[in-house]
């Protein structure tokens, strides 16, 4: 049987969407004690680690601990981890990290791709599934949907049209890559 490790840092609708296709979650890694996506897990009775780095001397040292918590896992999935994974992680799981990103890569790399995509004015932009690297936002690409913006369209209706082709996209994405019709 495949596990996926699921790392949040946020609201975890992207978590649940994962959860509620019936893949197969081991755990959830959260770097913020008191972010929903937290409750989210523990309501579904699925292991949770909570991860605070300031805890730790270096980033390496904090993976180190992740990796020490964590299952063995075929995958990691990024759903809003809004951290750069460093080469600890990378090496201990190489190739086998995947990344959910709120926009068409490589337009709007970062943190805040819906808003910068709509700030932009560009007229389509979408969702990213791709494979993480040592860079920001820029590994292979997995798989793309594209988002028409509506014509006077405001920014919260986008972010809600995203965020609902994320909750199709993603858990399609994993499931493809754990029934190996889509190679990593
Ligand atoms: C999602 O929109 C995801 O694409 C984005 O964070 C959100 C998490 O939402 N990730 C990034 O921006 C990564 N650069 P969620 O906590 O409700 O799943």
């Amino acid at each position: 049987m495949s596990t996926i490790s699921v790392f949040a840092s946020g609201t975890g609708s992207n978590f649940e969407a994962l959860a509620d296709a019936g893949l197969p979650i081991a755990m959830v890694v959260c770097d913020h004690a008191d972010a929903p996506v937290v409750a989210k897990a523990q309501a579904r009775s699925i292991a949770t680690f909570i991860i605070d780095y300031r805890d730790y001397p270096t980033k390496a040292a904090a993976e180190t601990a992740i990796l020490a918590a964590l299952p063995a896992s075929d995958l990691i999935v990024l759903a809003g981890y809004m951290r750069i994974i460093g080469p600890t992680l990378l090496a201990a799981y190489p190739g086998q990290i995947i990344n959910l990103h709120p926009a068409l890569l490589p337009s709007f790399p970062g943190r805040t791709g819906i808003a910068d995509a709509y700030a932009y004015g560009v007229k389509v932009t979408g969702v990213t599934v791709h494979v993480v690297d040592a860079g920001i936002d820029s590994g292979r690409i997995l798989a793309q949907a594209p988002v028409r913006i509506l014509p006077g369209e405001s920014l919260a209706h986008l972010e809600a049209r995203i965020h609902a082709v994320e909750h199709q996209l993603l858990p399609h994405t994993v499931a493809a890559i754990l029934k190996e019709e889509l190679a990593l």
